[in-house]
């Protein structure tokens, strides 16, 4: 895949703009400030419908505005062209049309067109929450299994009109309707089922070329990724399994108000050496982790959609040492796409970008006209 022109109006600096990018190694040169993160944003909200920085529109548009619009052209490995077109009109409206056929579900883009972001907002994935590798997982395993995506909403709306019933009951004692929770966890129970097998299979494809990123970056430690189920799966049906654990698990939820087991409370957690990586690893040994896991990303990608990524990467080499940035941007300068941010380019240089020759093209943040 690679994008080959963005117009942005609207968003957030960017007034009107329209760039051209190369096939290969796009730089985005400036100084802070200059709007280089925000092209890259761009990109990304026209893949995924969102930034990787904020869900709220009103931050994306321009100051004094109410809405913006992107267009990109995408080509994918045969050369086909694809304009997709996003337009916010007010906070609750959001278009998107690919070839100026408009959407009705974001599961008709997701996948379509794959990115690897890799920015400072990422250190998240190895430094925050369960819940933002959970997230993490989910729009990965989405892009390559469109039936994972529709299982996940699917339970998503059990799980909304679950708890619902539970806040009914638990704030202001409203009775429980204890026919309707049954049929909603039989209901959940089903979709847990598939989603737990789709998380099995996926995660176990994922792990393998997880450890082998890892390998090629590092060969002192060693990192193992567990897929570690909410719910305890031991022989028999999947099914049956969760059910009961649901059936169990109600009088608890009563008396919370919130729905304590399932797959929305899986975990994903990484192990550096057998330690936990969240609780132990430094910062290089995190950053080493996520780039590892961005690879894998990538990898994962381009086996199941039979289509290289674009690689987003902002401010690359915080915390990376010299030997592993050459590794990474080896591997990846003139065979994919690249967007790679810059306030110095003797930095880039430094750290093993190649910085001559036709795969390359400079783009200078700070003289696109904000209005031009
Ligand atoms: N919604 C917005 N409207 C106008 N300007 C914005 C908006 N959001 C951010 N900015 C401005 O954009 C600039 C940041 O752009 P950014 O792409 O993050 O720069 P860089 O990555 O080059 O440091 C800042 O000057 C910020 O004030
Ligand atoms: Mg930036």
């Amino acid at each position: 895949m690679l994008i080959k022109s963005l117009t942005m109006i609207d968003f957030r600096k960017y007034e009107q703009v329209t760039m051209e990018f190369g096939q290969y190694t796009n730089i985005l040169h400036g100084e802070n400030g200059a709007g280089k993160t925000t092209i890259l944003e761009a990109i990304h909200s026209l893949a995924y419908t969102r930034s990787f920085k904020t869900r709220l529109d009103a931050d994306l548009s321009r100051h004094g505005r109410v809405g913006y619009q992107l267009k990109g052209l995408f080509s994918d490995h045969q050369g086909d062209e694809h304009e997709v077109r996003l337009k916010v009109e007010s906070p609750r409206k959001k278009l998107v049309s690919v070839n100026n056929k408009s959407l009705t579900s974001r599961a008709q883009i997701i996948g379509k067109f794959p990115l690897v972001s890799l920015t400072p907002e990422d250190s998240e994935l190895t430094f925050g929450s369960p819940e933002i590798r959970r997230l993490f997982f989910n729009k990965l395993l989405s892009q390559v299994d469109p039936v994972y995506l529709e299982n996940l909403q699917i339970y998503a709306r059990i799980l909304k009109q679950r708890n619902a019933l539970l806040q009914a009951y638990t704030n202001n004692g409203v009775a429980i309707d204890r026919v309707l929770i049954a049929t909603l966890d039989d209901q959940r129970a089903e979709v847990a089922a598939l989603i737990h097998e789709a998380r099995s299979k996926h995660l176990s494809e994922f792990k393998k070329l997880l450890y082998e990123a890892y390998g090629e970056l590092e060969t002192e430690n060693s990192l193992k990724m567990a897929f570690i189920s909410n719910v305890r799966i031991t022989a028999g049906s999947i099914e049956s399994i969760y059910r009961s654990a649901f059936q169990d698990s109600l009088a608890e939820d009563m008396r919370k108000g919130l729905t304590s087991r399932g797959p929305h409370r899986d975990m994903f957690t990484f192990f550096l050496n057998t330690k936990d990586l969240r609780k132990f690893g430094s910062q290089g040994e995190h950053k080493l982790v996520l780039v590892a896991i961005k690879f894998a990303e990538g990898r994962f990608l381009e086996n199941f959609l039979e289509e290289p990524p674009v690689f987003l990467l902002d401010d690359l080499f915080a915390e990376l040492d010299v030997k592993r940035s050459k590794m990474i941007v080896e591997s990846l300068q003139g065979s994919h796409q690249i967007f790679i941010t810059a306030t110095d380019l003797a930095d880039l240089r430094h750290h093993g970008l190649k910085l001559e020759g036709d795969t390359l093209q400079i783009i200078d943040a700070g003289k696109i006209q904000a209005n031009g």
